[in-house]
């Protein structure tokens, strides 16, 4: 029965260690029984004492205790449970682990043991993208680990791309799906990127442009009119597809995240930049104009700084600005095969988005409703969760409310699909 199954958690010494308490209060809400192992490393970032008040057992983390050998040795750990998880498996451990090293308590016990093993990796996106970490991990998936995640994101280092640990509900689905036998899993919904970016790579061979981040129109050398789009959810998506094997064009206004790892950054400020940009990245497979385009310019921007001592407020003519999106879905010549717009709604967001969808002349529309997270001013805008409704000829699909990355891997995932 489930409720007697017992985890022996092996806990690494990354930044991600504290998520492992959160990974503890899961598995034993789910009935699971837990117990932790952690490197001497893991001990830098979380204490035996939380990690031991969470599972509620004692802690290991010597190998050469006599009182613990006498108690529980290293081999009796693993021998006690049904399954041994790596929960945040670092860098470190995987090389051990793929090399058979036993060098501490940790390592020791992962090679005595015959039980299954599951993985979640954590760490820093060089780290997981070193050809070291990639045969390693290739390794331990051939003799027959489990690996979960890492996913795409923002990470404690400040850089964006995948290595963050998977999150722990879904390291609790992969604990459960093993225990019950399931040896193919269905993958969790951030686990998209490990997935694409070692098994199938549906986008590998094809060329995909986004475009993410507000623009800046200027007024005078010194102001500028400018929105609310943090790029958050245009650099996701940017990272996604290139997790999932694409060469990636990312065509960003001006944001404070940083570049998504692995992609082709151009930097522009107004929407004529912009379109100057995206016209010298196609052709493409796919173009993704998530950027919150200003609609307006200054229709003539001053030269020099506009002074209130100089005479009556001036008035502010405005320009339409290039319409990129429609641009690029109506070229006769080199069309990219799948054109996504993104559509920023306060009200009657799907109507808007299916009107939107035809006069753009693009295959699908991402609307989202940016009047929804009510408590701060410009909602959704700069947020780490998202509302989509993705909207095609074929009809309405509602998304639940989820992570800008999961949106992003959703969407990369929908586009692997509808290029076949
Ligand atoms: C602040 C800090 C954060 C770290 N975060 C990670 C991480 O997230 N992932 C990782 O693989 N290594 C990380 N490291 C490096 C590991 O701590 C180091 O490789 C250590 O030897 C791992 O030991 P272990 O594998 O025995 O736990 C970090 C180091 C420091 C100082």
């Amino acid at each position: 029965m489930m409720a007697q199954k017992r985890i022996l958690l092996v806990v690494g010494g990354g930044i991600a260690a504290y998520k492992a308490l959160d990974l503890c209060r899961l598995i034993r809400r789910s009935g699971l029984a837990v117990r932790a192992v952690m490197t001497k490393a893991a001990g830098e970032f979380v204490t035996p004492l939380s990690l031991g008040s969470v599972t509620g057992d004692k802690v290991y983390g010597e190998l050469f205790s006599l009182t613990d050998e006498a108690e529980m040795g290293h081999i009796e750990l693993s021998r006690d449970a049904d399954l041994v998880v790596v929960a945040p498996a670092t860098a470190n451990l995987l090389a051990k682990m793929a090399n058979g090293l036993a060098d501490d308590l940790a390592t020791t016990l992962l090679l005595a043991t015959d039980k299954k093993v599951l993985v979640a990796p954590a760490m820093n996106l060089r780290m997981w993208a070193h050809p070291a970490t990639r045969r390693n991990v290739e390794r331990l998936k051939a003799d027959g680990v489990t690996v979960v995640g890492p996913t795409a994101g923002s990470m404690a280092c400040g850089e964006f791309g995948v290595g963050r640990l998977a999150e722990p509900a879904d390291i609790l689905a992969a604990i459960e799906a093993m225990l019950q036998g399931v040896t193919a899993l269905r993958l969790p919904e951030g686990a998209w990127a490990e997935a694409s970016a070692n098994g199938p790579r549906p986008l590998a061979g094809r060329h995909v442009v986004v475009t993410s981040g507000p623009t800046h129109e200027p007024i005078d050398p010194v102001r500028y009119i400018a929105n609310r789009s943090s790029g958050k959810q245009g650099h996701a998506i940017a990272a996604a597809a290139a997790a999932a094997g694409a060469r990636v064009t990312l065509v960003s206004g001006p944001v404070a995240i940083p570049d998504p790892f692995g992609v082709a950054v151009v930097r522009v400020e107004s929407a004529r930049e912009m379109q100057a940009a995206v016209e010298r990245a196609l052709p493409c497979d796919v173009f993704i104009g998530a950027a919150a385009v200003a609609d307006w310019r200054v229709a003539e921007a001053a030269e020099g700084k506009l002074k209130k001592e100089s005479g009556p407020r001036p008035p502010l003519a405005l320009a339409e600005n290039p319409d990129i999106l429609a641009g690029v879905a109506g070229r006769s010549s080199g069309r990219p095969r799948l054109v996504i717009g993104f559509a920023a709604e306060t009200s009657d967001v799907v109507p808007h988005a299916q009107a939107k969808l035809l006069r753009k002349g693009c295959d699908a529309i991402v609307a989202n409703d940016v009047g929804l997270a009510g408590e701060t001013p410009g909602g959704v805008f700069g947020q780490a969760a998202n509302t989509v409704h993705l909207v095609t000829r074929e009809g309405v699909e509602s998304w639940p409310t989820m992570g800008k990355q999961q949106v992003a891997d959703r969407l990369v995932a929908r586009i692997a699909a509808m290029l076949g």
